[in-house]
């Protein structure tokens, strides 16, 4: 029997191309498998046709919907991710769930090696492989772009010599990677790290400047996860859905960085991540009321540390799953109401209740009845500031000067 490769398809040019140079370098048969992270655009059966027309023997689409956005994404929203302060890890939060998927269209086509279209330079490479060795460690890898050298030039090239049914894209000078969960816009004129980005660069915003009248909307959470938006049920991938919509129009979640990427290079990177982005700011405030000050402030450290371990390509790895075990255990009590306004660019809490609120009224009130006795804080600040004290006086002493 012929060898057979899983190949992870986008219908793009190079995984397009991909399927010829690997049956061609290789002399097995390539499957290509498209993976429904809610990416949009063009339909999966038009993407699946390709994927046959390109020479591939069998070609189908499994959608990860709402696996992607349950499994993936809202523990992503439990741990407020976002790399480097900043980015919330749309594409690295992708990977493991395309990476599953491929070892299980491995195992049901009984292909030895699975394939996978990203270049030597960048983070995903490292996601896929690192989930794929740690799902399947028998599987072999090829990555075309990579191993075979294959560059975008040789790619329109043989793409046009082929007469491969694809849009060959010559002007545009992007390469994008889109879910439900956000975008992420990189090269062309934006590797000039001081020229902005325009207008063409996005997708899922509009321009925050000339936004429509704000936008009040109201999100129920129950252990940390977002169950009804303005009163009514939704399931994870529809609150996304929902909300990169609402927020969306108004510009939100727009993110122009430069990031460190895991191969040691630094990288201009533009997101847009509106769902996304207005579901952390509502979760982070939630949790604002409902943690406690300490477990809190771990807290803080423990997303940061799950954060880099996601972007490093770690999701399957034992700290991972520990990390998943203290943060899921802190999601116990974050249930409750956030309000907040959506209007040019800015997703702004303005109200928040729940049940297990830890916000007191009459401790925190400076009018008549409250109830912290004031008295107390003295002592409490002479014992607090004890050490700091004596270590001023032994320096005054000796003259040092601290
Ligand atoms: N730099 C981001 C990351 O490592 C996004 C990479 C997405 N790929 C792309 N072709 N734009 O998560």
């Amino acid at each position: 029997m012929t060898e057979r490769i899983v190949l992870a398809y986008s219908g793009g040019l190079d995984t397009s191309v991909a399927i010829g140079w690997i049956q061609e370098a290789t002399g097995a048969e390539v499957v290509a498998m498209a993976v429904d992270v809610g990416q949009g655009g063009e339909a999966l059966d038009t993407i699946r046709q390709r994927a046959l027309d390109c020479g591939a023997v069998e070609a189908y689409v499994a959608d990860a919907r709402d696996e992607f956005a349950n499994e993936y994404c809202m523990p992503g929203l439990k741990a407020n991710t976002l790399y480097m302060g900043a980015y919330p890890n749309v594409s690295a939060l992708s990977r493991p769930v395309i990476a599953k998927h491929l070892v299980a269209a491995a195992k049901q086509f009984g292909a030895s090696t699975v394939s996978h279209g990203c270049t030597g330079k960048g983070n995903d490479q490292v996601r896929f492989e690192v989930a794929i060795t740690s799902l399947a460690p028998e599987l072999k890898t090829i990555a075309p772009v990579r191993d075979l050298a294959l560059t975008r030039e040789a790619a329109i090239e043989y793409a046009e010599r082929n007469e491969l049914p694809i849009v060959t894209t010559k002007n545009n000078p992007f390469s994008i990677d889109q879910n439900v969960w956000g975008r992420a816009v990189e090269t062309g004129f934006l590797e000039d790290i001081w020229n902005g980005p325009t207008k063409d660069v996005y997708d899922y915003t509009n321009d925050p400047a000339f936004p429509p009248p704000a936008d009040e909307l109201i999100i129920t959470f129950e252990k940390g996860i977002p169950v009804a938006i303005d009163g009514n049920a939704v399931t994870p991938l529809e609150a996304i859905m929902q909300l990169n919509e609402r927020a969306g129009r108004q510009g939100i979640g727009r993110i122009d960085i430069v990031e460190d990427r895991l191969v040691g290079i630094k990288s201009r990177e533009v997101y847009e991540a509106p769902g996304a982005m207005t579901l952390i700011a509502a979760h982070q405030e939630l949790e604002n009321i409902t943690l406690e000050r300490e477990q809190a402030r771990f807290k803080r450290t423990v997303d940061q540390r799950w954060t880099e371990l996601v972007y490093d390509g770690q999701w399957f790895s034992e700290l991972k799953g520990s990390l998943d075990a203290f943060i899921d255990d802190t999601q116990e009590h974050v249930s409750g109401d956030i309000r907040m306004i959506l209007h040019g660019g800015r997703a702004t809490v303005t109200g928040r209740r729940s049940e297990n609120t830890l916000y007191d009224f009459n401790l925190a009130t400076y009018d008549e009845g409250q109830s912290f006795d004031q008295s107390a804080a003295r002592g409490f600040i002479d014992i607090y500031g004890l050490s700091s004290k004596q270590a001023t006086a032994r320096n005054q002493r000796l003259g040092y000067s601290h």
